[in-house]
């Protein structure tokens, strides 16, 4: 069900949940204050409850209210992306966020969206807690109607279109003196050199032995569709008859091409990256074969990432 902004606002005041649109990716959002929402999240997404949820802020005093100590360079990640697809785990004062939110951690993480229609929401109606608005383990929804495949068409949905970046925000925690990314999203490492005065390392999901969970959304099955992806960097050789490859490249024999965009165009690659994941669910496509021959690094490390999730197989 397509709502309206007023609509939304009212209806997260009253404790319900709804659907709302972000730059990066459509969330489930549930206002910060209200435990039984997020509860309600948790369920509705079949999330495990050991996966906090990112806290959305209209603006950045906001943090105050929660955050501890503030660490080194924030000030500058602050000024340079936010409003933006930048999340910052934070150390936090307990008492101020409700468990359930952070799953228990004492950090949350946080980020002022972009998306005018998710900034006057929270705004209006105060902190929300938002993931992505997706069934856990499917591509996220950069669409209403990706949210009402997963939720049902009487879901409430704040309809603004398409997502412009398509990818989810980048995630940030300061650790051993530096930023690291956590999990790989919508801005690039390249992208925060410059400001950070130096690469950020991407930190491995899987915990080794003396190191924290530290991300736990990332060692859950992600992205995926039903149908069975097959990765390639090689040339195409007929190998499964649908092909998710570049509009700018041929693929011999296809018997059908979902076009990501551009091999040169990233930002619409990304954008378009989970329609056509979920496009395959869509038509019952069993399989397709994926042209993974695309650049390591800027967003292209962030698709690359995408992808491969996708095509993991369920653990169980
Ligand atoms: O772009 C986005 O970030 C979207 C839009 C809706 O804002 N949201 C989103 O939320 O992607 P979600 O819940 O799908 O992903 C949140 C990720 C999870 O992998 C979770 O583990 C991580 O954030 N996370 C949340 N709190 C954390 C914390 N305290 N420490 C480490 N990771 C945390
Ligand atoms: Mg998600």
């Amino acid at each position: 069900m397509r709502i309206s902004v007023d609509e939304g606002c009212d209806r997260l005041s009253r404790g319900e949940v709804v659907a709302i649109p972000t730059e990066t990716v459509y969330g489930l959002a549930g206002r910060l204050e209200n435990p039984r929402a997020i509860e309600q999240i948790y369920q509705l997404k079949h999330r495990p409850s050991n996966n906090p949820m990112i806290i959305h802020l209209a603006q950045r005093e906001q943090l105050q209210n929660y955050v501890r100590d503030m660490p080194p360079g924030i000030e500058d990640l602050m000024n340079a992306f936010w409003p933006g697809p930048l999340t910052l785990v934070l150390s936090i004062e307990p008492a101020t966020i409700p468990a359930i939110a952070r799953a228990h951690l004492s950090t949350a993480a946080f980020r002022i969206p972009k998306h005018p229609m998710a900034r006057s929401i929270a705004q209006r109606v105060g902190p929300l807690v938002a993931p992505s608005a997706n069934l856990s383990g499917r591509p996220s929804a950069t669409l209403p109607q990706h949210v009402e495949e997963d939720f049902g068409l009487n879901f409430p949905v704040v309809d603004a279109g398409a997502c412009t970046q398509g990818i989810e925000s980048t995630i940030l925690v300061f650790q051993a003196k530096q930023w690291r990314i956590a999990r790989l999203g919508a801005l690039s490492a390249e992208q925060l050199q410059p400001v950070l005065g130096y690469l950020p390392f991407l930190i491995a999901p899987t915990p080794s032995e003396n190191q924290q969970l530290l991300c736990p959304g990332l060692l859950h099955r992600h992205y995926a569709p039903a149908s069975q992806l097959f990765l390639s960097e090689k040339s195409y050789a007929g190998e499964v008859p649908v092909v998710i490859g570049f509009s700018d490249r041929t693929y011999p024999n296809a018997k059908r091409i979902l076009a990501l965009g551009a091999s040169t165009d990233v930002e619409t690659v990304s954008h378009r990256l989970y329609a056509i994941l979920r496009q395959l669910d869509h038509e019952r496509i069993p399989a397709a074969w994926v042209d993974l021959n695309v650049p390591h690094n800027g967003l292209w490390k962030t698709i690359r990432e995408r992808l491969t999730r996708a095509a993991e197989q369920e653990a169980e």
